[in-house]
């Protein structure tokens, strides 16, 4: 028995950083971001008669390091008297480079164990599986443009706008595709216990997700580039104010910031945003990203060059 799965990673304009129950992997604030149409990762399940111990091979290679994450999900998913399972997973683009293939690659698995284990649990509550493993990873359970909201309990995500209603293109600037010297979880984990700015940025989350809110209402990409820049910004200086401090960006890193000033300067309606890692994501309209593709292309220090519009949620391609 075998299901096959494909998602697409999620860029967060309002981001998620912190976590407030570390057991459950619940995040400490609500996010919204865009889910990404050409970038994915596509996952493969399979129930093996006699295989004692779940495998995973990663891009076509035997993955352990990844692998204790995988058999967790899975065991959120199905339980732990499960079968073992062979899991394969494909990704176009580099992964665990602050790419957000943690997303794609965990909301492609919660949909395939689904399938393959004959579950037929509801989209809100694979959304809730996915975010334990992955907190962003619930996001791209939906496409379009995706609130991610906490209570208490647990959390769930809706639907701001879908994937064909605000046309947009997200060009990524890679800056360096190696893998980030420290992981997401452990980096906000050390910023919750030692950066000064950290509580000031819980409070100020609620008032950067409505503003947010808001501008994708209304479409209004200089509004929403405003509030995610600054949302962006304001993240990186919670890690900047940490102890050891976490410095995600490289020269190349900035250098594509101030592309985005001067196109910006210009009359380009463009914003950026950095996750935790090097590389740039400038959104604009779909008429814009030639333009803006060219300038992040031609700044030192780019290796590559990719682009993306809004894509849709999670979803089964065969079992
Ligand atoms: O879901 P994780 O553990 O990969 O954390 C994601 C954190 C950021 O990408 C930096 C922000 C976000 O909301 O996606």
């Amino acid at each position: 028995m075998r299901a096959t799965a494909i998602a697409q990673p999620n860029i967060a304009v309002v981001k998620y950083w912190g976590k407030r129950d570390l057991a459950r992997n619940l995040p400490a604030v609500g996010s919204i971001s865009i889910t990404l149409s050409t970038l994915y990762t596509e996952m493969q399940v399979e129930i093996e008669t006699g295989l004692v111990d779940d495998a995973l091979l990663v891009n076509g290679a035997e993955n352990r390091t990844l692998l204790a994450r995988v058999s967790n999900c899975l065991n959120i998913v199905a339980g732990t008297d499960r079968p073992a399972v062979r899991v394969s997973s494909r990704s176009n683009f580099p992964i665990a480079a602050g790419l957000a293939s943690s997303a794609s690659a965990f909301a492609a698995l919660v949909v395939a164990a689904d399938a393959v284990f004959a579950l037929s649990l509801p989209r809100a509550q694979l959304a809730s599986l996915a975010g334990r493993a992955s907190g962003s990873a619930a996001r791209s359970l939906l496409g379009g443009f995706v609130e991610l909201e906490n209570d208490a309990n647990d959390i769930s995500v809706t639907n701001l706008l879908g994937a064909t209603d605000w046309p947009l293109e997200i060009v990524v600037a890679i800056t360096a595709p190696g893998p980030k010297p420290v992981s997401s979880g452990d980096a906000m984990e050390i910023s919750r216990r030692t950066s000064p700015f950290y509580d000031l940025w819980i409070e100020q989350q609620a008032g950067d997700l409505a503003e947010a809110r808001a501008a994708i209402e209304q479409r209004d990409l200089q509004r929403l580039g405003a509030i995610a820049e600054h949302n962006c910004l304001k993240m990186h200086s919670v890690m900047l104010g940490s102890r050891p401090p976490m410095i995600y960006w490289n020269s190349a890193t900035v250098a594509c910031m101030q592309t985005i000033r001067e196109l910006q300067a210009s009359g380009v309606n463009v914003f950026f945003t950095i996750d935790a890692g090097p590389q740039l994501k400038a959104i604009c309209a779909a008429t814009d990203a030639a333009t803006v593709r060219a300038a992040l292309a031609a700044t030192d220090g780019v290796v590559e060059v990719m682009q993306s519009g809004v894509g849709e949620g999670a979803r089964l391609l065969s079992t």
